[in-house]
């Protein structure tokens, strides 16, 4: 089974294959990224109408090149997947358009695929790993803790109710000066910080729920920037124009991810109790999505899974961050379960993974 995937729900223009035989099992014949992050860099973020034409005008070429390098042509397929939501709409139309256009000139099966569906099954792809397993999806539009018990079968023990962590990061990396996205520019200047250099809030720590929240930290990040410029330069309230030194921004970077870090794990510890009360047995510890990339994330979470004995499964970085072989994936495994959809599937900015 040969599904092409595509995914434009954000900022990347990406295209995968993957193929599933009985031997070897699983592969990814192709896995083709393109970035926008030269268009959106002035911003300081994603802006979806840019994203849009800059889909359009990528897709096609992308597709051609992940048919290339996966040695396919269209009718070596046996189905087409694309990201139908949740996202930026003018990003997801573009992608979910070209898929079932493919699929209608060529009569293959099409299968509408939610986007963090496609990051939560991805470790099914990396790691061949079974049925159920505790999901902590992290990007930069979700936050969620996820029982992932079947294809289709998923449920929220906890999401945040403002902020997502990448957002918490990509602002806070602005106000830093260290442009976008944030995430990775935090994790390579916190290596030279102190990360109790700065008191920053644990929001939700020590609470029962596994629900997050990161605009305070958000906020309290802002504040003492804010505070280090004022002190440093008269142009207080525009932080483009301040003078932060290179020990502030690493210090502020190691404090930020070590807040982010102590939340995560509290909220995680707090989904075992969950299944443990439930007397739900799971197979693994994973996480997914483009914050999952952070070094420092990780092995803390391997850290608290060890202490269950549960295995930490994390995707390479590569597979973390939004790609069309995820989708492609979740295509497979969809298809191989009669899932497909009408080429009246409508995309749909908003769509919740438990419906
Ligand atoms: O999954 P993704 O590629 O797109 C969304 O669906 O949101 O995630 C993008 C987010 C951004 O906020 C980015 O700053 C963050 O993932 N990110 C990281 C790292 N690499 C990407 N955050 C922390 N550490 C990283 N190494
Ligand atoms: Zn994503």
């Amino acid at each position: 089974m040969r599904v092409l995937g595509i995914e434009t729900s954000c900022d990347e223009t990406a295209a995968g294959i993957v193929e599933e035989n009985p031997d070897p099992a699983r592969r990814i014949l192709a896995h083709i990224v393109a970035s926008q992050l030269a268009e959106h860099r002035p911003y300081g973020g994603v802006v979806p109408e840019i994203a849009a034409r800059a889909h359009l005008d990528r897709i096609d070429d992308i597709i051609r090149e992940a048919l290339k390098q996966g040695g396919s042509s269209l009718n070596d397929l046996d189905g087409v997947a694309a990201t139908c939501g949740p996202g930026l709409i003018g990003g997801v139309m573009v992608g979910a358009m070209t898929g079932k256009a493919i699929a209608a000139a060529k009569k293959l099966p099409f299968i509408a695929v939610n986007h963090l569906e496609a990051h939560a099954l991805t470790v099914r792809l990396t790691h061949n790993l079974e049925f159920p397993y505790l999901l902590l999806l992290v990007s930069g539009g979700h936050c969620q803790l996820l029982l992932v018990s079947g294809v289709g079968v998923y449920r929220r023990l906890g999401t945040t109710i403002d902020d997502a962590a990448g957002e918490c990061l990509d602002k806070s990396a602005k106000l830093l000066g260290l442009g976008y996205p944030g995430g990775p520019m935090i994790e390579l200047a916190a290596r030279e910080g102190n990360p109790r250099a700065f008191t920053l809030p644990r929001p939700m720590l020590n609470r029962q729920s596994c629900d997050f929240s990161f605009a305070g930290l958000k906020t309290a990040v802002r504040e003492i920037v804010l505070n280090e410029i004022g002190t440093h330069t008269k142009h207080a309230s525009e932080p483009e124009e301040r003078s932060l030194s290179p020990p502030f921004v690493s210090d502020m970077a190691a404090s930020l991810q070590a807040a982010i870090s102590d939340v995560i794990s509290d909220r995680v510890q707090n989904a075992f109790s969950i299944l443990e009360e439930e007397k739900i047995s799971i197979n693994a510890l994973v996480t997914a999505g483009g914050v999952a990339a952070n070094q420092l994330f990780r092995e803390r979470l391997s850290l608290i899974a060890a202490e269950k004995g549960l295995t930490f499964i994390a995707p390479p970085a590569g597979l973390c961050t939004d790609n069309g072989a995820m989708v492609a994936w979740a295509g497979i495994e969809r298809l191989r379960l009669g899932m497909t959809n009408g080429l009246d599937f409508a995309a749909r900015p908003r769509w919740p993974l438990e419906s």
